[in-house]
């Protein structure tokens, strides 16, 4: 039997690519995998061994809400601080071989989105469409800062570009599954596009390649 199809959607901080590909699901009755929220739960967790604490997460993603070890963690795992530990753990090559079996896992019928950094280069380089989401770095600050202070959250918008800037960075140049498109994937610059238009666009993509 063929495998159900996996749209790919990767892209650096606050490219909104969250936003859209937990939209693109919707609209196709597509299950959803958040890749960075596997991460941060790691972050989150904590522990002295990184992919002992990854290898054994207890982790549950339910009515649109994650629980760690039975417990609500969805608000706490936004916090700017878990992204940065987040971010430095994703680093680690055991940490993300501890992960792959989970995140292919999601790959179930009729199909599933996934978005992170290396979706489409690493964990289903097979994905039927891989889109590359970017957006300016002023237009990702602006986006994030809204994110933080709608939720509640303190947020300063210089420390927030710093932090976006520095994560990017080390994203981009970390030896295992860094931060780039896949060569066979679609880039898409989000900066003066609302939400819907970059959904459109995405579904559109996926209706021409099926
Ligand atoms: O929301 P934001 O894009 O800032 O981050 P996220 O998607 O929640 O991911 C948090 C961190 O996990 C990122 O900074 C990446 O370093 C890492 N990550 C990764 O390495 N690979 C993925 N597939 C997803 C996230």
């Amino acid at each position: 039997m063929k495998s159900a199809p996996v749209i790919a959607i990767d892209g650096p901080s606050a490219s909104g690519k969250g936003t859209v590909a937990s939209r693109v699901a919707a609209r196709l009755g597509f299950h959803y995998l958040e890749s960075g929220a596997l991460y941060r739960l790691v972050a989150l967790a904590g522990g002295d061994r990184p992919e002992q604490t990854a290898a054994g997460l207890d982790v549950e993603f339910r009515d649109q809400k994650v629980f760690l070890n039975k417990q609500d963690v969805t608000d706490s795992l936004r916090s700017e601080a878990i992204g940065v530990r987040a971010s430095e753990i994703a680093g680690l090559a055991a940490v993300r071989a501890a992960l792959l079996g989970r995140q292919r896992a999601f790959r179930q019928r009729p199909g599933l989105v996934a978005d992170g950094r290396d979706m489409g280069t690493v964990v289903f380089p097979d994905a039927a469409l891989k889109v590359f989401l970017t957006a300016s770095a002023a237009a990702r600050a602006q986006r994030r800062y809204k994110q933080l202070i709608d939720k509640g959250n303190h947020a300063n918008l210089a420390a927030l570009s710093r932090d976006l800037e520095e994560r990017d960075q080390r994203d981009a140049a970390r030896e295992v599954a860094p931060l780039k498109p896949a060569a066979d994937a679609a880039s898409v610059d989000s900066s003066d596009l609302t939400v819907d238009e970059v959904v459109d666009r995405v579904l559109k993509m996926y209706r021409e390649r099926m």
